[in-house]
C-alpha cells in the first residue's frame, strides 16, 4: 500500500455565491476570524501527513501564492518593530518539509478538470483532494480519519455527511451497500441528484482518497451537471474497477460556500478563539436581550 503524501487543493473556481467578495480575490482567501479558510485546509492535510501540496488555481491567484510564500518586507518591518510573536506567526504558516506547487486552470471546467491538471504531478500514486471551503472541526481531522480507512482497506475514500433531504441536489450523493464497522462501501454516486431520485442523503463533502485509475477516468470524462466535467461522474465509472468507500466524518463541518455557513463557522470559531472567544460571547449575549 502506497502512503498518501499529495493532496490536490482545487481553487479555481467562479466563487459566484460570494460576490462582491470574490470579485478580485478567490473565495478560499475568506478568513475565518484571522486565517483563511486554505490555510485551514492545509493544515489539516499537513497534520495528516501530507508533504506535496498541489494548488490548482485560476484568475486571482496571487493571493493564495503569496499567502505561502516568505513575505520578505512584512517580516523586515515586524522585526523592526520587535513584533516577536507575529513575525513568528507568517514565518510558520508552512513547515520547512512540505512543498508547494502551483497549476494553473485556464478556465474553470469543473472540478474535475480541476484536479485532472495535476495528472503529471500525481505520478500514479493514491493522493488526496481537499476543498477548503468546507471547513472541519474535527479530532483527529477530517483527513487523517480517512486515511485510517484508506490503510485498512487500499481503496478510494470519500468524506460524506448527512445533509437535509432538500439539500441533496447541491452534493454529489452516495447509495451506500455493506456498512462495515465504521464505514461503508458504495454501490453508485451521483452528481446533484433531485430529491426524489437521490439514493440517500450522504452527500460528499469536500474531502476524496483517490486511487491513480481516476486520472484516466477524468481525461474521458463528458461534461455533466451544471455543463462542468465533474469528478462524481469519473467516481462513478472508477466503481466498475474498484471498490471504494465512504466514511461518515466525525466532527463539525461548515459549508463556507455558503454565506450562512461560512457565518456559523465564523462565530462557532470566534467563540472558541483564545483572544476573542470571551468578548464575543459577551456580546452575542448582550445581542440577545436586545
Ligand atoms: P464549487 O462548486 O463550490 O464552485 O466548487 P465555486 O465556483 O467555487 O463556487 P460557487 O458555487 O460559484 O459559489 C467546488 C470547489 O472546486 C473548485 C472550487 O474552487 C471549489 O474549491 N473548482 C471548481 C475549481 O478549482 N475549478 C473549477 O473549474 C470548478
Amino acid at each position: 500500500m502506497q502512503k498518501i503524501t499529495k493532496a490536490i487543493f482545487p481553487v479555481a473556481g467562479m466563487g459566484t455565491r460570494f460576490l462582491p467578495a470574490t470579485k478580485a480575490s478567490p473565495k478560499e482567501m475568506l478568513p475565518i476570524v484571522d486565517k483563511p479558510l486554505i490555510q485551514y485546509a492545509v493544515e489539516e492535510a499537513v497534520d495528516a501527513g501530507i508533504t506535496d501540496l498541489i494548488f490548482i488555481t485560476g484568475r486571482n491567484k496571487r493571493t493564495i501564492e503569496d499567502h505561502f510564500d516568505k513575505a520578505y518586507e512584512l517580516e523586515t518591518e515586524l522585526e523592526l518593530r520587535n513584533k516577536a510573536k507575529l513575525l513568528d506567526i507568517v514565518q510558520n504558516i508552512l513547515p520547512s518539509h512540505v512543498r508547494c506547487v502551483y497549476i494553473r486552470q485556464a478556465e474553470a471546467l469543473g472540478l474535475g478538470h480541476a484536479v485532472l491538471m495535476a495528472e503529471h504531478v500525481i505520478n500514479d500514486e493514491p493522493f488526496a483532494v481537499i476543498l477548503a471551503d468546507e471547513l472541519m472541526d474535527c479530532t483527529p481531522n477530517a483527513l487523517s480519519q480517512m486515511i485510517k480507512i484508506y490503510e485498512q482497506t487500499s481503496s478510494s475514500v470519500l468524506g460524506v455527511n448527512e445533509v437535509r433531504r432538500e439539500d441533496v441536489c447541491s452534493y454529489g450523493i452516495i447509495k451506500p451497500t455493506i456498512k462495515a464497522h465504521k464505514f461503508m462501501k458504495i454501490d453508485a454516486i451521483v452528481e446533484k441528484p433531485l430529491v426524489d431520485d437521490a439514493p440517500s442523503n450522504l452527500a460528499v463533502v469536500g474531502r476524496y482518497i483517490l486511487t491513480p485509475r481516476i486520472m484516466k477516468l477524468l481525461s474521458a470524462t463528458d461534461k455533466g451537471a451544471g455543463g462542468e466535467i465533474q469528478l462524481t461522474d469519473a467516481i462513478s465509472d472508477l466503481l466498475d474497477y474498484e471498490s471504494i468507500f465512504a466514511h461518515k466524518i466525525i466532527g463539525n463541518r461548515y459549508d463556507c460556500g455558503s454565506k450562512l455557513g461560512y457565518l456559523q463557522a465564523t462565530v462557532s470559531f470566534g467563540l472558541k478563539h483564545q483572544e476573542i472567544g470571551n468578548d464575543l460571547t459577551n456580546i452575542i449575549k448582550s445581542l440577545e436581550l436586545d
